[in-house]
């Protein structure tokens, strides 16, 4: 049987009037990469700052690496590094430094700190520019760094708050290479993301999260495959938005239409097959008047499984806010 590494029950957490979390329940497993995704305001920052101490809940429990974390917070410190949302690093300081301080942070002895702090340069490929100050440094290394003070005290889990968030293709690639690696070490890592080709990459299983809930959760193709058949999406002028409404109310009572979900000016139209239903879908389009601008046909995305739980759809734009 799998061992349980990140636990939670009931997690409740309030700021002021607002429910950032209600009620969430999430079980992660021993040397998985689990992914939490969630639009912009979900709770997956604050489910984060919940597990690794810096937040308190209301109401709710819950245990990492088998540590009551809010009966013994110190005792959970030790077991987890933590990458957050925002940038870290100290600028004025070089890369070699604020590692040393985080490894003081953790009272890491010298001859540990120092071996550490330069396998860790070389994990990143910061070893040529350790000696430099942050603040010459590109977002991506910055980025770089910030993972490698998470890891300094060698973490069996490892929390990434949204690592890729601004990072160039290129690098992003990098620090995908870096947590799958992680992976392949044992390390447990819990990794909340705005990006749906991210989650579908690296994690083994994820959940969404939606207005502090947990959704759904699963691998990403039972999720996939929960939606079952194939999504048809049209796309209207901008202008033409008005007119979807109508349409998706008609689609939906056509045998072979199984669910519609209308975002803004774009239609997901669930079907049992693309091949047949295009043609009818569009007929009925026509019939409307409804002007389509773009169409698209696929089997269901980690995007659509996003969509159908959140009424959200995930795009660069929305990321960029
Ligand atoms: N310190 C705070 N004070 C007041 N409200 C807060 C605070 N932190 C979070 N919230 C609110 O709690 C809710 C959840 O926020 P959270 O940061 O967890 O979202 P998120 O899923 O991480 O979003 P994002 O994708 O934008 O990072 C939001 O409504 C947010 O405004
Ligand atoms: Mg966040």
């Amino acid at each position: 049987m799998e061992s349980v590494s990140i636990r939670t029950r009931g997690l409740v957490k309030k700021y002021g009037d607002v429910t950032a979390l209600n009620g969430v329940d999430l079980e992660v497993h021993e040397g998985e990469t689990f992914g939490l995704l969630g639009p912009n305001g979900a709770g997956k920052t604050t489910t984060v700052k919940i597990l690794i101490t810096l937040a308190q809940p209301e109401a709710g429990s819950a245990q990492v690496g088998g540590v009551d974390i809010l009966r013994e917070p110190a005792r959970a410190r030790r077991l987890f590094g933590y990458v957050p949302q925002e940038l870290t690093a100290d600028r004025a300081l070089t890369a070699r430094e604020n590692l040393r301080w985080f490894a003081g942070m953790y009272h890491l002895d010298r001859s540990t700190r120092e071996h550490r702090v330069r396998e860790l340069l070389d994990l990143v490929d910061l070893a040529e520019a350790a000696d430099r100050p942050v603040r010459t440094y590109s977002g991506g290394m910055k980025k770089k760094l910030d993972l490698a003070c998470g890891l300094i005290h060698d973490p069996k889990i490892l929390f990434l708050d949204e690592p890729s968030l601004g990072l160039d293709v290129k690098v992003r690639a990098d620090l995908w290479r870096y947590v799958l690696g992680l992976k392949q070490r044992g390390v447990t890592v819990f990794l909340c993301t705005n990006y749906m080709d991210e989650a579908d990459r690296l994690c083994d299983r994820v959940a969404v999260i939606d207005r502090g809930r947990i959704a759904v959760a699963g691998t990403p193709d039972e999720l996939r495959a929960a939606l079952g058949g194939d999504v048809i999406t049209l796309e209207t002028p901008p202008e033409a938005s008005g007119t979807l409404a109508g349409l998706a109310q008609a689609l939906s009572t056509l045998p072979f239409v199984k669910e519609t979900l209308a975002d803004g000016s774009r239609l997901s139209v669930y079907v049992e097959a693309n091949e047949t239903a295009l043609p009818r879908v569009l007929e009925q389009a026509s019939a409307r008047g409804t002007t389509i601008q773009r169409i698209a046909y696929s089997r269901p995305g980690l995007d659509e499984v996003f969509l159908k739980y959140t009424g959200h759809r995930i795009d660069e734009e929305a990321q960029r806010v």
